[in-house]
């Protein structure tokens, strides 16, 4: 069984192909991984701009196809084609820049792949559209089955793979498990029954952490993604002792609230506050705002995490999502974890932003499962899909 994934719903073009190896358990290695990300672009404007990203995913599609499927040794050329299907210029009629690139595939050979993977939401629907669309050109050219598959269980699989010597394998994890989703467009925490069973206990009720940490560090100054550069300034303070009197305490939002919700946006009016009345800052002040605001949410999440664990007897504790990048929110839940005898699950940190192994993988397991792919008519882009089961 080998997969050729796709995922498109932000600001990273990615694609991979993984061939499974065993059923039992269930094991692949990676033949192919590959991440585009338009960082350079969308820094210029300290975000994400959904056209912006549409286009450079039409952009980079194909190149970034032939790539990974030679990578895999599944790339061959075919016959040359003199005009383009009729069916794939009805289908991708309202992406013409992709369409213009997808013409090239006509005349490559089909790769000998089982299933195709694509990210369907939640994201970017500009964005996403942009791998669906030529997820269905794929699967309509070389005939294989299509799967759409939800961005955040992407990440909750991608967090519990183990290493192995010729791939990943998927462990045996102990239910009912707890997973916290934190990047840049989600904060969620999902109580999964069992693999493939989620629902929502708690969730942000305005900012993601991730879009938290990049607001914070656009105001110190730094570009966009700011997650990794607020870490390192953190980091430093933390190391060289820095103490100051400057920098105001945050507030910890919805520490004590009696549910599982999240709310970010109230730090960061506060970081705004203390800049303002701060006026010039300087290096040292900088480093003790990202601590300060670093430890703010850490709390949060810690907190949420315990208080989650207990209400669910949850025996495992899954962290994904770009967040979990973040050293020191790693070692704190890590430290809570051991406190209350859960397993965590944190992902290698090539594995914790968005990538397409990650889509592979749980379409290896919905298939694994028995699912059948939909209609591929029927697939659509949406934003806001949730993780919740029906
Ligand atoms: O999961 P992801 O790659 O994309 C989304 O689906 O959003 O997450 C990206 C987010 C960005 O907000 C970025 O600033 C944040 O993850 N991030 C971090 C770190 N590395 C990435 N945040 C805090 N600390 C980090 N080390
Ligand atoms: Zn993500």
């Amino acid at each position: 069984m080998k997969i050729l994934s796709i995922e498109t719903s932000c600001d990273e073009t990615a694609f991979s192909v993984i061939e499974q190896t065993t059923e039992v358990p269930l094991s692949f290695r990676v033949l192919s991984n590959h991440v585009l990300s338009q960082i350079d672009i969308h820094k210029e404007y300290g975000g994400v701009f959904p056209a912006i990203a549409k286009r450079e995913h039409a952009k980079a599609f194909v190149p970034l196809l032939e790539k990974t499927l030679r990578d895999a040794s599944l790339f061959s050329q075919g016959a040359l084609q003199s005009s383009t299907p009729q069916q794939l210029i009805d289908l991708l009629e309202k992406d013409l820049e992709l369409l213009a690139e997808m013409r090239a595939v006509c005349s490559w050979g089909r790769p000998n792949i089982d299933a195709i993977a694509v990210t369907s939401g939640p994201g970017l629907e500009p964005a996403l559209w942009v791998g669906i669309s030529g997820a269905k050109a794929l699967s309509l050219l070389w005939n294989i089955p299509l799967y759409p598959i939800n961005h955040m269980e992407g990440h909750i699989y991608a967090s519990v793979l183990e290493k192995t010597e010729s791939g990943y394998s998927v462990p045996d994890i102990s239910f009912p498990a707890l997973a916290l989703l934190i990047s840049g467009g989600h904060t969620e925490l999902v109580h999964v029954e069992k693999n493939g069973v989620h629902s929502i206990l708690g969730q942000t009720r305005d900012d993601a952490i991730g879009e938290a940490f990049d607001k914070v560090a656009r105001l110190l100054g730094l570009q966009y993604p700011g997650g990794p550069k607020i870490s390192k300034l953190a980091r430093e303070a933390r190391s060289e002792n820095i103490v100051s009197t400057r920098i105001p305490a945050l507030p910890r939002p919805m520490l004590h609230s009696q549910d599982f919700d999240f709310s970010f946006s109230g730090i960061k009016t506060a970081v705004l506050y203390a800049i303002q009345a701060l006026g010039e800052l300087s290096d040292d002040d900088k480093k003790c705002i990202a601590r300060e605001f670093e430890n703010a949410v850490t709390e949060v999440l810690v907190h949420k995490c315990k208080k989650a664990i207990m209400h669910t007897s949850a025996q495992t504790l899954i962290v994904g999502g770009g967040v979990s990048a973040n050293t020191y929110i790693r070692e704190h839940l890590t430290h809570l974890c051991e406190s209350l005898h859960v397993r965590p699950y944190i992902p290698e940190y090539h594995l914790s932003t968005d990538n397409a192994l990650m889509i592979g993988i749980t379409a290896l397991l919905h298939i694994n499962r028995g699912v059948q792919p939909p209609s591929p008519d029927s697939i659509r882009a949406n934003g806001s899909l949730s993780i919740n089961s029906q």
